[in-house]
């Protein structure tokens, strides 16, 4: 379902949608381009296999959790997906159905133009659809540009976790970050 058509900057628009099984190769063909920048991430594999692909997608698609897509239109009417962001339920507790993990990527070509700032709105609104009412993720000390949007867009350092990561020949700092996406549920914990 498109849920927005987004106006970028350099004159660029995008469509943000659910992902759909067809897209599998474009999202991990992105996956895989950050994952050779070699500074984003804690992986160092690409994902190649038309099976793990498959499987990733039917996992998240079956346990309720969700994958958007920003899909840059051609002239010619081309479509090409070139960012995508996940909200995910931690399968390793109970009693954290309410939290959702964020991940996000944007094809190296498209940063700064706005593809995030985009994806992030649409999923905020996709998980309080989906019952969330908090959003956490994970970033590494070393990446100014990705802390600078969270910031922008309401997330808290909730934490920092020195030295995590040894990543390009050198240890970075986690950075734990937080979003209530009902600021009143911030009120209402039991003490
Ligand atoms: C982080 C990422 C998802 C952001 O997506 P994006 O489409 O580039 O982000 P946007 O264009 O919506 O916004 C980026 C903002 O950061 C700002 N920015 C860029 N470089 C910056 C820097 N070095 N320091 C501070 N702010 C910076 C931009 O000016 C822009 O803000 P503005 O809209 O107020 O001008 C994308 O750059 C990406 O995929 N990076 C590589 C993978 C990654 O880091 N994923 C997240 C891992 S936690």
């Amino acid at each position: 379902m498109v849920l927005a058509q987004k106006r970028l900057k350099r004159g660029f628009t995008v469509e943000i949608r659910d992902a759909q099984i067809s897209d599998i190769d474009d999202i991990w063909d992105v996956f895989n381009l950050v994952v050779d920048e070699g500074i984003y991430l804690p992986v160092l594999s690409q994902v190649k296999n038309k099976a793990d692909k498959r499987s990733w997608f039917y996992e998240l698609a079956s346990s309720g959790d969700f994958c958007l897509v920003a899909v840059l239109k051609g002239f010619d009417g081309s479509a090409r997906v070139i960012g995508q962001i996940t909200i995910e339920t931690s399968d390793e507790w109970d009693g954290i159905e309410h939290v959702g993990m964020l991940g996000i990527l944007v094809h190296p070509d498209y940063r700064n133009i706005g593809v995030g700032h985009s994806l992030l709105e649409e999923a905020f609104d996709e998980a309080m659809r989906r019952g969330k009412t908090k959003i956490t993720l994970s970033v590494f000390h070393t990446n100014p540009r990705a802390i600078a949007l969270y910031k922008k867009m309401g997330f808290v350092v909730a934490g920092v976790r020195k030295c995590q990561f040894w990543v390009n020949d050198g240890y970075v700092d986690e950075v734990l970050m937080e979003k209530f996406l009902n600021p009143v549920e911030s009120f209402i914990r039991a003490r």
